[in-house]
C-alpha cells in the first residue's frame, strides 16, 4: 500500500504514521526527520534546509525529491510506504505522480488554534525523531525516549512565530493538493485521542 498522510504542521501525521508504519508492515518516510537527521550531521543538504526550517518555509523542491528519490531505492519500500510531509507543493505532487500510484491521501483535518496548543506542548527525541507531547502523549521517564532512550528536546520550529509562517505556508502552498489528489482523500478529524483517530483512519482505510 502507498498512502500519503496530508495535514497542517502539528495535525498528527507523524504520530499516527509511526502506527500505520507498525500495523502495516511498510516504512513511514517523513521528509521533516530525514532533513533535520541531515542537519544534525552537518551535511550540505542539512547546511542548505536548515535557513528555510528555521524561518518556518518549505525547503526547495529539488533537494527533497533528490531525498525522496534516494529513499525510494531501499528495499524497504518495495511493499509500499507512509509518507509523511511530502508531497507539499504541487510540483513535488507532479514527481510522485510519475514515479508511484498512491492508494489513498489521508488528510487529517484540525484548526490552527488547536494546532498552536498542541505544538507548544510537543517534545521530540533527538536520537529517533519520535514527537511525544506533555500532556497528551508523555514520555514514560522525564526527558528520555520510550523507544531508543534518547534524549528529549523542543525543535526550533516549534516556537509560536514560526509555527504562525509554517501554517500560512501550509494554507498557501500544501492546501493546494487537496484538490489534485480529490478522487483518492480519506478525511479524518483530529479532535479525539490519539487511539480514536488511529482507529477512524484504519476503518477509512479498511485495513
Ligand atoms: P515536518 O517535520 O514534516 O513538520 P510538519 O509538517 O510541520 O509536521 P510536524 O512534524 O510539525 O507535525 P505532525 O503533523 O507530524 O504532528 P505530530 O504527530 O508531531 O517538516 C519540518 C520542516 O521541514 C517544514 O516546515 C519544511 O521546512 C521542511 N520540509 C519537510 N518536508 C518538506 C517537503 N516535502 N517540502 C519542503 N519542505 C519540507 O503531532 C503534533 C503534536 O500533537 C505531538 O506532540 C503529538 O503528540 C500531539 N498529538 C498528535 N495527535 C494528537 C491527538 N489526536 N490528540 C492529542 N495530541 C495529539
Amino acid at each position: 500500500m502507498k498512502l500519503i498522510m496530508l495535514g497542517p504542521p502539528g495535525s498528527g501525521k507523524g504520530t499516527q504514521a509511526a502506527m500505520l508504519k507498525d500495523k502495516l508492515g511498510i516504512p513511514a518516510i517523513s521528509t521533516g526527520s530525514i532533513l533535520r537527521s541531515e542537519i544534525a550531521a552537518g551535511t550540505d543538504i542539512g547546511l542548505k534546509a536548515d535557513g528555510y526550517i528555521s524561518r518556518g518555509e518549505l525547503v526547495p523542491d529539488d533537494i527533497i525529491l533528490d531525498i525522496i528519490e534516494r529513499r525510494f531505492k531501499q528495499p524497504d519500500c518495495e511493499k509500499g510506504y507512509i509518507l509523511d510531509g511530502f508531497p507539499r507543493t504541487i510540483a513535488q505532487a507532479q514527481a510522485l505522480k510519475e514515479r508511484a500510484e498512491i492508494d489513498a491521501v489521508v488528510v487529517l483535518n484540525i484548526r490552527d488554534d488547536v494546532i498552536i496548543k498542541r505544538m507548544s506542548g510537543r517534545r521530540i527525541c533527538k536520537k529517533c525523531d519520535a514527537a511525544y507531547h506533555i500532556e497528551s502523549k508523555p514520555t514514560k521517564k522525564e526527558g528520555v525516549c520510550d523507544l531508543c532512550d534518547g534524549a528529549i528536546y523542543i525543535r526550533a520550529d516549534d516556537v509560536p512565530e514560526t509555527v504562525k509562517n509554517r501554517l500560512d505556508t501550509y494554507h498557501k502552498l500544501t492546501e493546494p493538493l487537496l484538490d489534485f489528489y480529490n478522487d483518492k482523500l480519506r478525511k479524518v478529524e483530529n479532535y479525539n485521542g490519539i487511539d480514536a483517530v488511529f482507529n477512524d483512519i484504519l476503518e477509512t482505510l479498511g485495513v
